[in-house]
């Protein structure tokens, strides 16, 4: 089995170029232009692979393989191609087209699968567009209901009818929705965005847990008023409930003691946003995750005591809305043994992901795991998120020999 590494690195090159920030940032916002086109130049990559195609209510991609007992459930790999604002060309990307370069590579190798293997793509696993990330895996995996999903909007208010619809995509979001045991196994491939691979001089990462996010919206609406007129003691300033809350956030996560408690406040939307005007209304999102539900769910029930305690003292009014608050996902064991047999030959660490994926859902409709390599610095979200051709390379191959074995073991 020889991965055909250059072909890979040009078709990641390629992939990069839909974007709406120049080189060497990736924007790619889900239903935006460049990610429809991104979507097609994937579609075309897939049938000249000599795979059949096709997308569903929301956009996830399919792309399959017969196997020699259609009557199996298909082994299926993947990831997505959604790109959050000025971020690099591999989170995700690697996934999809290290995907579709493993089943090139056994297809190539005149391998012959019992079961069908698909290649999915996942549609918009950022929260950037909708607010919501894995919309995709949420609405095939059961987690997120059709009604509630067709609602959700974007910041202008624009609902994601209309988004899939002009997209393309039509159809009943319920026909999104598979079975579990729809699929035997689902194997995802990701950059780590973590030190820890390449710290340790590790090849290979095999996920065993990948943690449990939570998201809050917090609205504090003040007074506002003159920035000069108003004195200190009037004031009702709801920007300064935001700071607060955001603090709030970091001191109940640091005092959770948990290894893997995070908390960030990423979002803040002042109104009107102007220097000489009271901030009246603050708009946060919070982003809360932990691989322990337990020290998780002590910061989810802090935060709403704090944020109602400072809206008080502050005399400003306060709605919070969750939208999500997920459990971890425990990955398959006897998938987690094949990718470390595959990785035979490699330094592979087996450990948890503290960034979700749509690997978090679709343990909730077969077995499901996922295989990191390292990234440079441990650096994603950002232009210069890296991972050398050796290294992704490395994790294709390790792709490939876990389908081949898992295509032995799994019914
Ligand atoms: O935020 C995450 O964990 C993922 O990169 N969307
Ligand atoms: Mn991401
Ligand atoms: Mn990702």
């Amino acid at each position: 089995m020889k991965v055909n590494s250059s072909r890979l690195r040009e078709e990641l090159a390629e992939l990069a170029t839909f974007s709406s920030h120049p080189p060497p940032a990736v924007t790619r916002l889900v239903f935006s232009d460049e990610d429809l086109r991104a979507r097609n130049w994937l579609a075309e990559k897939c049938l000249a692979a000599g795979l059949s195609t096709r997308f569903d209510a929301v956009g996830n991609f399919f792309a399959r393989w017969e196997g020699s007992h259609p009557g199996l459930s298909p082994l299926a790999t993947g990831s997505h191609t959604d790109a959050i604002p000025n971020a690099g060309m591999f989170d995700g990307v690697v996934g999809v087209l290290g995907g579709l370069e493993a089943i090139r590579v056994l297809r190539e190798s005149g391998f012959q699968p019992r079961h069908p293997v698909e290649l999915i793509m996942f549609t918009s696993e950022e929260p950037t567009r909708f607010g919501i990330g894995c919309l995709g895996s949420r609405l095939m995996s059961g987690s997120l209901a059709p009604d509630r999903a067709d609602a959700l909007v974007d910041l202008e208010g624009r609902p994601l009818a209309e988004w899939r619809s002009s997209a393309g995509y039509q159809g009943d979001l319920a026909g999104v929705r598979i079975s579990p045991g729809a699929y035997a196994a689902f194997v995802e491939l990701h950059i780590e965005q973590g030190p820890l691979l390449e710290r340790g001089g590790f090849d290979i990462g095999v996920v065993e847990k990948i943690a449990a996010p939570a998201a809050l919206r917090v609205e504090f609406t003040g007074e506002g008023g003159h920035a000069g007129a108003v004195l200190m003691p009037d004031r009702h300033d709801a920007g300064l409930a935001a700071a607060e809350a955001a603090l709030a956030l970091e001191k109940l996560v640091r005092e959770s003691g948990s290894p893997d408690g995070v908390g960030t406040t990423g979002l803040v939307k002042l109104f009107p946003n102007a220097i000489n005007s009271i901030p009246c209304r603050a708009v946060l999102e919070m982003d809360i995750r932990d691989t322990h539900l337990s020290s998780r769910d002590v910061v989810t029930t802090g935060i709403l005591e704090a944020v109602t305690a400072i809206a008080d003292r502050r005399g400003v009014a306060v709605k919070t809305e969750w939208i999500n608050v997920d459990p971890p996902a425990e990955c398959d064991l006897r998938l987690v043994g094949i990718i470390g047999q595959a990785a035979e030959g490699w330094k592979s660490l087996r450990m948890v992901s503290r960034a979700y994926h749509d690997s978090l859902f679709m343990a909730r409709l077969a077995p499901t795991a996922m295989i990191f390599i390292p990234c440079r610095n441990g650096w994603s979200h950002r232009p210069d998120e890296f991972s050398s051709p050796e290294q992704i390379a490395c994790g294709v191959e390790v792709l490939a020999r876990t389908l081949a074995a898992a295509d032995a073991s799994f019914e």
